[in-house]
């Protein structure tokens, strides 16, 4: 895996947002390969990067270089982000960061990620020792009805109930396995506009195994306690689902940041984001 090839999305906003200054105490809640907390670091702050990937870890690890007392990794879950800052002395921070969903990086990790590599396993767990059940494991084990629910997150209603009915058909015959089983149900799908068929059930697949949706719920109060009077709340969301959450839990009607043309042109990844900020009054506790 290339160490350099997740270019941080939206990064000079996310700076700005933070106000980030010397002295000043930020909790990265998904370190990825460290792109935004180091330039968070190079601008004086500390940091308590959280992650739960083991391998994506290594690879912060890597490209911040020492990590001193400016800076701290804790492997785990956001959904703990609570007990982690607590374990890490970073109750009471300037600013908490979320860059939602998976590097760039996972779709090369060997996990299933991507259904253009037909030999690796359905895997798609972001912490392979905490938890148990793989994407294989899902498929292999709900039902007609629960595979359409889980695909209905992210897609129109008649189109999750066609994917299911394929994906159920194919188990019937055949445990899942390996990337291929999946691409193999999906065979004779009609594109969805520019995308492969395999996109969003293959994004689906990994929102339900990670439970994405509920840990960002739970997380984001857990964050709020966290932050000082003054300090902030920021967050970027790569799909609706997610979107919704952050949204309802700001409360905030102003429309996101996104990236500018410049940005995209540069990193086309970049280009669902949506920057939500949460500011905490200075007399809030
Ligand atoms: C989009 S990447 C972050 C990239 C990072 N900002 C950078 O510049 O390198 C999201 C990261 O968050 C991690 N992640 C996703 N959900 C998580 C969770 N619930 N708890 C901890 N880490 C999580 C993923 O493993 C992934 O490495």
């Amino acid at each position: 895996m290339n160490k350099n090839d997740h270019i941080p999305v939206l990064s000079s906003e996310v700076l700005d947002a933070l106000h980030v200054k010397k002295t000043r105490k930020y909790i990265d809640a998904t370190l990825g390969a460290g792109g935004h907390s180091s330039l968070i670091l190079a601008h004086g702050g500390s940091v308590l990067g959280i992650e739960a990937d083991n391998q994506m870890i290594e690879i912060a690890r890597a490209n911040l270089g020492q990590v001193g007392d400016d800076f701290v990794i804790a492997q785990g879950n956001f959904v703990n982000i609570d007990r982690l800052a607590k374990e890490n002395g970073f109750t009471l921070v300037d600013g908490i960061f979320y860059d939602l969903g998976i590097s760039s990086l996972h779709y090369k990790n060997g996990r299933g990620f991507s259904f253009e590599n037909e030999d690796e396993p359905l895997d798609m767990r972001l912490d392979t020792h905490s938890q148990a059940v793989t994407a294989a494991d899902l498929l292999n084990s709900l039902r007609r009805d629960q595979i359409e629910e889980m695909l209905g997150a992210g897609m129109e209603l008649g189109e999750a109930r066609r994917m299911a009915i394929l994906i159920w058909k194919f188990g019937e015959k055949k445990k899942y396995r390996c990337v291929r089983d999946l691409v193999a149900a999906l065979d004779g799908m009609p594109r969805m506009g520019k995308l492969h068929p395999a996109t969003k059930v293959f994004a689906a697949l990994r929102i339900a195994v990670n439970s994405e949706l509920t840990n960002l719920t739970e997380s984001l109060p857990r964050a709020w306690e966290l932050i000082k009077p003054g300090g902030t709340l920021v967050v970027i969301s790569f799909h609706s689902g997610e979107d919704r959450i952050v949204k309802q839990f700001m409360g905030n009607r102003e429309k996101p940041v996104v990236p500018s043309e410049e940005e995209l042109e540069k990193n086309p990844r970049a280009r669902s984001a949506k920057m939500r900020v949460l500011r905490k009054e200075k007399n809030e506790i």
